[in-house]
Order: C-alpha cells, then sequence, then structure tokens
C-alpha cells in the first residue's frame, strides 16, 4: 500500500432545530462506511460532525418552547448523538457550533479576511416585524403571491406557480413570527467580497478535482450569472456570534457553519493532545474531505473555499455531494408518515439494514435515492439473511458438531477461494469512491457463487455418506471462509454483525488478511447473527410517524414543522364564486425552455378557438418539454394576462403538488375536447 494518508472527514452539521430524519442518515451512512473503510485499507482518518445552532429558526423554535436557545441545543445534542450512536455512526467527535472554539475561529477567520479587503459594507432595507422588534428573514415572511395570487407563500418564492421574488413584493405580507403587517427597514449589513475571490474560485472548482465532474453544469449556471457579495450580518436579536467590532451585528449562520468543522476537530484535538495547526496549514498533506447534500452545495464550493482562502487556510480536497432521500418514490411526508424520525425507525429495525439498503443503492452520484419499503424488506431479507448469514448457518453446525469447532487443515475446492481476490479489487474500488452499489453487487454476486457452491457439495448428505468426514470438513471450512471474506468486505457497512463474526469465527478479521482463509483453526459455536424484517414492522413504523406529527401538532409545534403537507384551505366560496374562474381544456402545441429562465417553460396551448401563450413554473419537474407536446391540460383561461420578464404570459396551466420537481399537470379523460369548458 502507499504511504497511508492522514484525512479530516466532515458531515453536514444538522441544524439544532429539528429531529434527524432518514434524509440525514443517508448522509452520516455515507460517511460513516466511508470512513470505516478509509481505516480498514490503513489510513489515519479523523471523523467530525456536531450540531448547527445558530440562526433565526433556532432562537424561535426555542421561544415557542419556552426556553432558551442554549437549553434547546443542549436537548437536541443529546438526541442527535443518541440517534447517531444507534445507527452506529462513530464520530470522533460531535459538537455544536455554539462552543468557544468555534466563536474563536470564526473572529480569527473574519478578522483576517476583514484585512485582506475581503470584507464590505452596504445598506440595505429589509421587512422588519414591528411587534417582535426584529428584522424577518425571507422564510418569516409570507403573503400573496404577486404573480399567481396563492395565499400564504413565503417571501422568497411561490411554491404554487414557482415565481421568485423579493419578500417586499408579496401583496398583504405578514410575519410568520407575530402576524403583524411588516415595515420596510434600512440596516447596515457586512458583507464578503465575493467576486474579488472570482478568480481564485472559478480555478479552485474547475481545475482541483474538488467536485464530482456532473457538478460542472449546475457551477458553470453560477458563474455564467455572475458571483455577488455574499450578506454574512444579521442585526439583533439573533442567535449566534458577535462580529467583531460591532455593537449589535451578528454573523449569519451559515458564515460560522462550516467552521464548525474545524471548531469540532479542534475540540477533539485538544483533548487528545492532537495538533490542530497541520490541518488547516496550506502545506500540509494533510486532506479535508466534506460529505454533503446537493442542497448545500453553494456554500461548501463558493462561500467556504472563498472564507478559508482569505484566511490563508487549507482548502477542501472533495466535496462529496449526494442526492436526496425520497420515501416510495416521493418527498418524505409527514402526513402520509413517511417522514421517518431516526429514533422512531430504531425502536421497529435494526439499524444495519438500513445502513446496508442505503449502501446498496448509493452510487456516488447525485441522484437521488429511494427508500422503497417493500424492496427495502425484501432487499434486506433476502441478501443479509438469505445469502450471507446463510452461508455459516448451513456449514458451522457440521464443524461444531462433528468435529469439535475446528476448521480442516486445507480447502476442498481451491478455486472457489480464489474468487476473493477479484472481489477484492472491485470492492475496494467501489467503497473508495463511494459506489457502494457496487462494492455490495461484487460482495454479493460471491455470496451467490458460495451458496451454489455449498447447495452443490450439500454437506448435509455427505454428512450422512461414510468416511466422507475429511471432505465434510473441508468443504464447511471452504463456506465458513467464503463467509469470513464477505463478512470483512461488508464491515464498513455492517460493523454489528462484523463484531459477532469475529467472536463467531475468534479471529480479527482484518481487512488486510481478507485474502488470507483459516485452517486448523477453532471457531465458536454459530448463533444468529441477524433476523428477517417482517412487513408489520414496517407498518408500525409508518404509523408511529404519524402519531409523531399528532404529538408534534398537539405540543404547538411551529407551524414550520408540518411544511411540506397540507396547505390550509382557503375560505369557503360560493358556486358563482367558482364560474368566474373560465377553465378550458386545451392542447399543449409547443413547449420549450426559456434562456435566462431557471424554472419556466414556455408553452403554447390550444383551446379550440384560441392559441395561448404561457410561462409555466414546470421546469424542475418535466425535464423534457418535448414531451409535453400532445399532452391535455386545463388552462386558466380567462386570466389577466401578465407581462413576465420573458414576455406576456396569457393564462395558467394548472398543477399540483408542492413545488420545484414535485409539480403533476392535472390530465384530461379522453372525449374532452379543446374549448371545452370545465363545470
Ligand atoms: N445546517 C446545515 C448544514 C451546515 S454544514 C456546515 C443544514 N442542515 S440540515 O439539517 O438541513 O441538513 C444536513 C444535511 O442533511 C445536509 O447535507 C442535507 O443535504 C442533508 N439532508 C437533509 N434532508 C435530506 C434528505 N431528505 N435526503 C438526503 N439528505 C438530506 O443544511
Ligand atoms: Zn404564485
Amino acid at each position: 500500500m502507499s504511504k497511508p494518508k492522514t484525512i479530516l472527514v466532515t458531515n453536514a452539521l444538522p441544524y439544532a432545530n429539528g429531529p434527524i430524519h432518514l434524509g440525514h442518515m443517508l448522509e452520516h451512512i455515507q460517511s460513516d462506511i466511508w470512513v470505516r473503510f478509509e481505516r480498514a485499507i490503513g489510513n489515519k482518518v479523523v471523523y467530525v460532525c456536531g450540531d448547527d445552532c445558530h440562526g433565526t429558526p433556532v432562537m424561535i423554535k426555542a421561544a415557542s418552547l419556552g426556553i432558551t436557545p442554549e437549553e434547546m441545543i443542549e436537548r437536541t445534542s443529546k438526541s442527535h448523538s443518541e440517534d447517531l450512536k444507534g445507527f452506529l455512526v462513530n464520530y470522533d467527535n460531535y459538537y455544536r457550533t455554539h462552543s468557544e472554539e468555534n466563536h474563536k475561529i470564526s473572529c480569527e477567520m473574519y478578522e483576517k479576511a476583514l484585512k485582506k479587503g475581503y470584507i464590505i459594507t452596504k445598506k440595505i432595507s429589509q421587512l422588519y416585524d414591528p411587534v417582535k422588534n426584529m428584522f424577518l428573514p425571507d422564510r418569516f415572511v409570507k403573503g400573496t403571491c404577486p404573480r399567481c395570487g396563492a395565499k400564504d407563500q413565503y417571501g422568497d418564492n411561490c411554491e404554487v406557480c414557482g415565481a421568485t421574488y423579493e419578500p417586499t413584493d408579496l401583496k398583504d405580507a405578514y410575519s410568520t413570527v407575530s402576524g403583524a403587517t411588516p415595515v420596510l427597514r434600512e440596516s447596515v449589513h457586512y458583507f464578503f467580497d465575493l467576486p474579488k475571490a472570482h478568480d481564485f474560485l472559478y480555478d479552485f472548482i474547475h481545475n482541483t478535482g474538488v467536485l464530482q465532474k456532473e457538478m460542472g453544469h449546475k457551477l458553470d449556471e453560477w458563474f455564467k450569472e455572475g458571483l455577488k457579495p455574499w450578506d454574512i450580518s444579521r442585526d439583533s436579536p439573533y442567535f449566534g456570534f458577535k462580529i467583531p467590532g460591532t455593537e449589535d451585528k451578528f454573523f449569519y449562520v451559515w458564515m460560522d457553519a462550516p467552521i464548525g468543522y474545524l471548531a469540532s476537530l479542534k475540540n477533539w484535538c485538544d483533548r487528545n493532545n492532537v495538533e490542530f495547526a497541520p490541518f488547516t496549514d496550506p502545506k500540509s498533506d494533510i486532506e479535508m474531505v466534506h460529505f454533503i447534500g446537493k442542497d448545500i452545495l453553494y456554500f461548501h464550493s463558493l462561500f467556504w473555499p472563498a472564507t478559508l482562502m482569505a484566511a490563508d487556510m487549507k482548502l477542501p480536497s472533495k466535496i462529496f455531494v449526494h442526492g436526496y432521500v425520497t420515501v416510495n418514490g416521493a418527498k418524505m411526508s409527514k402526513s402520509k408518515g413517511t417522514f421517518i424520525k431516526a429514533s422512531t425507525y430504531l425502536k421497529f429495525m435494526k439499524p444495519e439494514s438500513l445502513r446496508y439498503y442505503f449502501a446498496s443503492k448509493m452510487n456516488g452520484t447525485v441522484t437521488d435515492v429511494d427508500l422503497s419499503l417493500d424492496d427495502f424488506v425484501a432487499r434486506v431479507n433476502s441478501d443479509i439473511v438469505g445469502k450471507v448469514v446463510n452461508l455459516a448457518s448451513r456449514t458451522a453446525g457440521f464443524i461444531t458438531k462433528r468435529f469439535g469447532g475446528k476448521l480442516a487443515s486445507a480447502p476442498y475446492n481451491a478455486e472457489i477461494l480464489s474468487l476473493v481476490e477479484n472481489t477484492k479489487d472491485k470492492v475496494c474500488e467501489g467503497y473508495e469512491s463511494r459506489n457502494y452499489a457496487e462494492a455490495v453487487r461484487a460482495v454479493m454476486e460471491l455470496a451467490d457463487e458460495a451458496n451454489r457452491y455449498i447447495d452443490k457439495e450439500a454437506p448435509w448428505v455427505i454428512a450422512k455418506e461414510e468416511g466422507q468426514d475429511d471432505k465434510l470438513q473441508r468443504v464447511c471450512t471452504d463456506g465458513l471462509n467464503l463467509f469470513k471474506a464477505i463478512i470483512t468486505f461488508l464491515s464498513p457497512i455492517l460493523p454489528e454483525v462484523y463484531e459477532h463474526a469475529k467472536e463467531f469465527l475468534k479471529d480479527d478479521l482484518r481487512f488486510e488478511d481478507v485474502l488470507k482463509p483459516l485452517y486448523d483453526h477453532e471457531i465458536e459455536k454459530f448463533k444468529p447473527l441477524y433476523s428477517r424484517i417482517e412487513m408489520p414492522q414496517i407498518e408500525k413504523m409508518i404509523e408511529a410517524s404519524k402519531e409523531d406529527l399528532k404529538a408534534a401538532k398537539a405540543a404547538g409545534a411551529p407551524s414550520q414543522a408540518a411544511s411540506g403537507d397540507y396547505e390550509p384551505l382557503s375560505p369557503e366560496i360560493t358556486i358563482d364564486d367558482f364560474a368566474k374562474v373560465d377553465l378550458r381544456v386545451g392542447t399543449i402545441t409547443k413547449a420549450e425552455e426559456v434562456e435566462g429562465a431557471k424554472k419556466l417553460l414556455s408553452l403554447e396551448v390550444d383551446i379550440g378557438f384560441a392559441k395561448r401563450h404561457v410561462f409555466a413554473g414546470l421546469k424542475a419537474a418535466y425535464k423534457d418539454p418535448a414531451a409535453l407536446v400532445g399532452r391535455k391540460v386545463i388552462l386558466v383561461a380567462n386570466l389577466k394576462p401578465r407581462k413576465m420578464k420573458f414576455g406576456l404570459s396569457e393564462g395558467m396551466v394548472t398543477a399540483a403538488g408542492p413545488g420545484a420537481d414535485q409539480v403533476f399537470l392535472l390530465g384530461v379523460d379522453s372525449g374532452a375536447k379543446n374549448g371545452d369548458r370545465v363545470h
């Protein structure tokens, strides 16, 4: 092996205002598997995470619970740590951003940036809650969409029509904190001069191989749009660190959040007598690797390296980006019971089942990972129980009963054992590149071969034959040696089964010894290593997740906790009110992307007596516009035409769903003609 590396591995810091759920777990499981593998092959890894404590949502959640933010983060920290331990995620340190270390490093980095001219100030106008006496982040302002008129839309974009706008564009805006009508107020903000770091960032992102290739497109889009100064300050009251040299300005949560990685590391270094400085020294060959979800790419690939560069600190070596978890093909939903908390899962199921399932589906790209619950049950039962554990259970009994627990001194079929070598290469490559699906596939192929071999030799038949003891012992030894290799390969994914297998095989099962079978070696009596999942466990978990939602509602949790479920019913209307809306059947005759528009498609809809040109927020949901041509849709045909940046929009195509890529066009049964009215 080449010289062992030293690697700092981080996982995105979960927010302190909510529980860990199965979406988070994808990332913790992904990074934990990688860390276990890197250690298995001899690299030195420091693996850190912690809670992201600052910001308005934490402050408001604490207030709604009648406790201080400090008390709240204390509680969350405990439950987060327990959940992660429950899933066998083995951090060296699980710390928090609200800490001495983070305060100190954040101020130092800021002051360095200030000295080097990266900090600028600007006066901005922002909505202010005159009752709570606080500035309102976009998400804390709601109102009527200026474009489509949908009620209760957030201050940054409309989930109904996809429009993006400034919170000041909302009609009938209200503060979600107090319900008051916000007023505009001016305030001086501090900005990090991102444009000044343009050339550095362009080079960092394009020429260092820090990101997966597939991220290129997204990043080019950002550079094309142009970098803008990044607002890093928030006004009081704010739960965060005060900016040095100011009276009442605080660091925006995303300024000190990634610094929290280093704070967690520093805290660990101090407690373990390890030198911290080399980890941040640009000249050291220590690597820094971040695991993150696709939603926080901008923060990690632009803001974070820029702040590190300005502070003359070491840059990330790799930023590994993953996709989102969906359950049964859809976004996790509280009302469907598929928004599953880590702690709820652990009440009904073993952590390794999810670790294994996620691993079998993670391929190192940013595509979303679907937890299909039927498939989950089938896969865990057939692979872990049916293929892996079964291999040992079919062979170990003979060794114990007939040979005093002793393995043979030689193989019966050396060729079958030689398959392990080929598997090893695939497994290592898969883990290293985070294509765990590939690693799992290779191991399962080996397990299939091994089971076929045992089926063919049938030790239970040999056992009944006279004078075949030697063959019986050797065949079973082959089976157990294959089991040994398989479980060693799976050790990063199934750490507990691996521990039990060590006891059973009375061996350390070191990765470097994976090609060395055990001979003349005593083993323990076999005990079942894993049990099947039964469907009722899944049903109970879903039910319990629905209960979680009810309990949260009863406890008066802030309404944003339930967002993503049902939007409130609008006030009652009469049939005459409804008749004012003239809905017509139409056929899409043209569908194209709109240059410069992130969310819109340009559609031409034939409604029999006219052709209408409409801009619709469908781009994220319908990636192939051409496929829309010919589809029948329902058009709001008497909507006042609206002039948009890209042209005139003459109506609205009806669709359901929460927005972004979850938008579903309403269809029409065959028979209806273009121009028919909907009654
Ligand atoms: N606090 C920030 C991260 C700061 S890192 C310096 C944050 N927190 S989060 O709790 O919202 O998300 C933490 C991580 O979990 C992110 O990487 C995010 O992408 C990931 N996930 C949250 N929900 C997820 C899914 N449903 N699926 C997969 N990953 C998800 O962002
Ligand atoms: Zn709208």
